[in-house]
Parts: C-alpha cells; sequence; structure tokens
C-alpha cells in the first residue's frame, strides 16, 4: 500500500521566535560608543543559547543617521561605524552556523538626502528625469512660497521642505513623510521599482532569510498630490496611506522571494481596519505583517482577548505575530506599570506624564511575556524586553537624538527611551556595552539602576527576566504543542485568559496557559502539571498579574 504523503515541514517563520536587534545599542566591538557588526559576532553565543530562531537587524546602512538609519544613502553595503559589507557576510554565515536566521531592514518609502540619486535630482533641476524619481513640486503661492499641500511629516511639520536650486535661487519642494532629510521615493518611476527588486536579490543573494519593509502601506501616492482632508481614512482615497496600487508592489516582491527557497517578507503596516491589513498577507503577497493592535492593547483580559480573536480571525492563512515592543514604542515594563497600560504613538507625551511603578510593570511585563509566547504564530522580542529594562524616561534635552523630539520642539520626547545601549556586565556604565578602557561613552547614557539588569547579573538569577525567557524559549522551542498547536479558549473566571494548545494527532503534549490579569488570585487546573509561571503560586492559587504554563 502507498504511504500516505508527508506533509512538508512549516516554513520557519510560522512559530519562530525573532530577536530584534538594534545594532547601535546592542554591543560595541571597537569603543566608539556606538554598537557594531563585531559586537553582535562576539555575542552570537548569547543570542544563540536566548532560544531565539532569527534575528530582524533595523537598518544597517550607510546613511548620515538622520532618523537612526532609516535615512539610506546607499542600499547595498554597511555603515562604517556598523563595520562591513564583509563583516555582514560573515555575520550571516556565524548566524546560519549557530541556526539562527537574519531578517534585515528594506526602507522602500523614503532614502536620504545623500543617496546619490537625490543629489542628482537637485543637481539636475526642475522637469529632469532624475527629478522624477521622487516627489518634486513647485510651491503655491505667488512666489511658490507655499509647499505645494497640506501634508504633515509624521515627525511634526510639513511633509515638504524648499529646496535651493544651482542658480542659488528659491526653487521647487520635496515631499518627505518623515524628516527633511528622508526624501520619499516616487514608485509610479519604473526606475524605482526595478532599483529595489534588485537591491530584494542582491541582499537574498547574500544569503538573509527575510526582509522587514518599513512604513510598507506608505509607498504609493496619488499623483495628483491633493490636500488631505481632515477625514480621509487610509486606503484608496487615501491620498499616500494605504492605497490599492501598493499591492502590485509587494505582488513582484513575493514573485522575487520566491525564486529564493525558504525566504519571507514582512512588513510593517500600521492600519486601523482589519480587513485592509489582511490584504497585504493575501495570495501572492507578504508572509507576515506586525500585529501593532496587540502591542497597543492595554494590560486588561476583555481588550486583549478580543485583539487576539482579531488577530487569528485576519490571518486566513498567514501566521499571526505578536509583538509587545519595538524601537519606536515606549518599553513594556514602563508601559504596564502606568496607571493607563495603553499605548499609542501619537500621544507619548500623555503617557510619559504618567507615573511608573516599575515593580507592577517588571510583574506585569512577565506574565505578559508567557500570554504571548504562548499564543500561535511568531512572536518577537525586542532587545533588552528580555532583561526587562524600562523606558529611559530622563534623558537630558541636550542628548536626544531623535527627529521627533527636534521636530516638534521638544513637545515629544520621541523613541530615545527605548534605544539605550544594553547593559552586559558590571556595576558602572557603559556596563560592559563598550570594550574595556573605550575612547567613547555609550551613544545614550545608561541609568546607573541598570546594574541589577545587566546580562551577567540576571544569569546569575534564577528569578530574573532573563532566565524566564530562557526558559519559556526553550519550552516553546521543543513543545509541538507550542510550535504547531490549534488554540483553543478555556471558560474562565473574568479578568482571566486561559487557552489551550494541543498539537493535532497527539494523545497528551497539550499546554494550558493561565494569565490572571485580574485582581484576586485564581485556581488552576486540577491534575494538571505546572511547567511554568512568572511568579511564585500562593498556596497553590496563581495570583494577579500572573501567567502560568501547565502541561495537560
Ligand atoms: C518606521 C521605523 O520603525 C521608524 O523607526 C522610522 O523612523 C520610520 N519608519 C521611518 O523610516
Amino acid at each position: 500500500m502507498p504511504s500516505a504523503p508527508v506533509p512538508p515541514p512549516a516554513p520557519w517563520w510560522q512559530s519562530a521566535a525573532i530577536y530584534q536587534l538594534y545594532v547601535r545599542s546592542f554591543a560595541d566591538g571597537n569603543g566608539d560608543g556606538t554598537g557594531d557588526l563585531a559586537g553582535v559576532r562576539a555575542h552570537l553565543p548569547y543570542l544563540a543559547s536566548l532560544g531565539i530562531d532569527a534575528i530582524w537587524f533595523n537598518p544597517w546602512y550607510p546613511s548620515p543617521m538622520a532618523d537612526a538609519g532609516y535615512d539610506i544613502a546607499d542600499y547595498r553595503s554597511i555603515d562604517p561605524v556598523f563595520g562591513t559589507l564583509a563583516d555582514a557576510d560573515a555575520l550571516i554565515a556565524e548566524a546560519h552556523a549557530h541556526e539562527i536566521k537574519i531578517i534585515i531592514d528594506v526602507v522602500p518609502n523614503h532614502g536620504s538626502d545623500r543617496h546619490p540619486w537625490f543629489r542628482a535630482a537637485l543637481a539636475a533641476g526642475p522637469g529632469s528625469a532624475e527629478r522624477s524619481r521622487f516627489w518634486f513640486r513647485p510651491g503655491r503661492g505667488a512666489a511658490g512660497e507655499l509647499p505645494p499641500n497640506n501634508w504633515q511629516s509624521i515627525f511634526g511639520g510639513s511633509a515638504w521642505t524648499r529646496v535651493t536650486e544651482a542658480d542659488g535661487s528659491f526653487g521647487e519642494w520635496y515631499l518627505h513623510l518623515f524628516d527633511p532629510a528622508q526624501p520619499d521615493f516616487n514608485w509610479s518611476s519604473p526606475e524605482v521599482r526595478l532599483e529595489f527588486e534588485d537591491v530584494l536579490r542582491f541582499w537574498f543573494s547574500r544569503g538573509v532569510d527575510g526582509i522587514r519593509i518599513d512604513s510598507a502601506a506608505l509607498l504609493c501616492k496619488d499623483p495628483d498630490l491633493p490636500d488631505l482632508a481632515a477625514a480621509a481614512a487610509p486606503g484608496p482615497g487615501h491620498p499616500y496611506t494605504d492605497r490599492d496600487e501598493v499591492h502590485l508592489v509587494y505582488q513582484s516582491w513575493r514573485a522575487i522571494a520566491d525564486t529564493y527557497p525558504g525566504r519571507m517578507l514582512i512588513g510593517e503596516v500600521w492600519l486601523p481596519d482589519a480587513a485592509r491589513l489582511a490584504r497585504y498577507v493575501g495570495p501572492g503577497e507578504l508572509h507576515t505583517v506586525f500585529n501593532f493592535p496587540y502591542l497597543n492593547c492595554p494590560w486588561d483580559a476583555a481588550a486583549l482577548r478580543a485583539v487576539i480573536d482579531a488577530t487569528l480571525a485576519l490571518s486566513s492563512g498567514a501566521p499571526a505575530t505578536w509583538v509587545l515592543s519595538n524601537h519606536d514604542v515606549d518599553r513594556v515594563v514602563s508601559r504596564y506599570g502606568r496607571p493607563d497600560t495603553a499605548f499609542d504613538l501619537d500621544r507619548r507625551p500623555y503617557f510619559h506624564a504618567l507615573g511608573v511603578d516599575l515593580a507592577v510593570g517588571t510583574r506585569r511585563a512577565r506574565a505578559a511575556a508567557l500570554l504571548t509566547m504562548a499564543l500561535p504564530g511568531s512572536v518577537y522580542v525586542y532587545q533588552g524586553e528580555e532583561l526587562g529594562l524600562w523606558e529611559v524616561q530622563d534623558i537630558p534635552d541636550e542628548l536626544r537624538q531623535d527627529p521627533i523630539w527636534s521636530r516638534t520642539a521638544g513637545a515629544d520626547p520621541g523613541r530615545d527611551g527605548s534605544r539605550v545601549p544594553l547593559p552586559w556586565s558590571g556595576t558602572e556604565p557603559p556596563f560592559g556595552f563598550s570594550p574595556p578602557g573605550a575612547a567613547a561613552e555609550p551613544w545614550l547614557p545608561q541609568p546607573k539602576d541598570w546594574r541589577e539588569l545587566t546580562v551577567a547579573a540576571e544569569s546569575a538569577s534564577p528569578d530574573s527576566m532573563l532566565a524566564l525567557y530562557r526558559e519559556a524559549l526553550r519550552i516553546r522551542r521543543s513543545s509541538p504543542a507550542l510550535r504547531d498547536g490549534p488554540m483553543s479558549w478555556q471558560p474562565s473566571a473574568g479578568g482571566v485568559l486561559a487557552f489551550n494548545r494541543i498539537p493535532a494527532g497527539a494523545g497528551a503534549g497539550g499546554l494550558r496557559c493561565v494569565a490572571n490579569l485580574s485582581a484576586v488570585p485564581v485556581t488552576l487546573p486540577a491534575g494538571a502539571t505546572l511547567l511554568l509561571s512568572s511568579g511564585p503560586l500562593d498556596g497553590g492559587l496563581l495570583p494577579p498579574d500572573c501567567t502560568a504554563w501547565l502541561r495537560l
């Protein structure tokens, strides 16, 4: 009798644990105060022992760093502050030897004002082919002194900057949805499309396993560049967010990715409408998108359950992703330690004005880590999350680097507080981030209190956040239930989230996750064995702000 066909193994990104590595703050190999690829290579054993499956690198390309590398001057090389292309090749090979995949960040919406194409556009003048790769337009007003339309930069201020032409006269304006140093590419230009297709092939050929697509819903603009109406919602009628044409771009990118086995595309897509978001992971498009509603959700059982259900309903074949934090949002310990535990990029000043109870935030962050790692799909861990680092809200103004801070004249503190260099060892800054005797201090100051949160200190403590992450990732990696098992909600008391993960065809080996977000201790199911909990049980009960994993 012919044997039943063996189903192909699930693709790696379906349930991977992916570590987001912010290079400039991870580890400084050469003592200049900025993290680099040498530092990453030296710490690959740390990442391997953490138990992650892949690393996502924030942009590592040559850049004037007006937006921490999201202003790229050359998409096919490495910034000298981080190392060389040879370092990147070596890093990719060494990571692969540790069975760690590499995801890089590609930024297609905009480049740098130092990109050769933009320099050529400035030099070539109005009406030139060089300018058609960007959005140059004459200004409004009698002398062109007003921007071409009312669009605002996401970092504050107008989305248009006026150039001085080669003859010294006031000239055209160019569009930048972010900083003026980040001119938007014109995706109606075939040259732009071909260029990025080639960039994808360049990196896939070097062995990278995945690409994170920055600002993925913003690429295509209404060529008439109409004013933005106050009520405009993202979608076909919006002049620059989530226009239908953008899907043609990702269909062509998917076709390219498919020619390299085992590669994936993940989109950074912030959209409120779940149905519109789902289009990005439709047939022949991206493999996954980030789950931002989960990251923004308050620490509240009903709200989290609603987001989890909406996420799983959305995925329609595409694996879900679970994200608690990243380099753009407040660190999770601080978020959950505030009286309002939600987050919203547009209301950062409000959240920063609230007090933070670090003990409460840490307890909840531990519970959230186990809840998140028990959900079906891939999970992203932002560097430092595994140490329980908090948002550094007291960075001196003169040291702040984020353009959000400067473009809002300090009204919005920006994102530097989540980007402070990691503490590795020792009792004083730089906490092993830079080598002994380093010439420069870390590019952002580290809080002295992080002496208790170094990798070395936490490695020595079985109760640390790091110990919890290591154990949870180890169990997750070795458990068929957590990798592939479908999820089913179980009856639970108010404020408690309880669900099973039971792998198909297994008589045993199921796992129950119980997260107690209520104010009172709750009982755990009888007969189940405790595998791991985010805090000590209280006479057999699961205390508030605690999550347990149980073997069924
Ligand atoms: C999203 C990135 O995550 C953020 O850090 C960056 O500033 C903007 N895109 C612009 O590239």
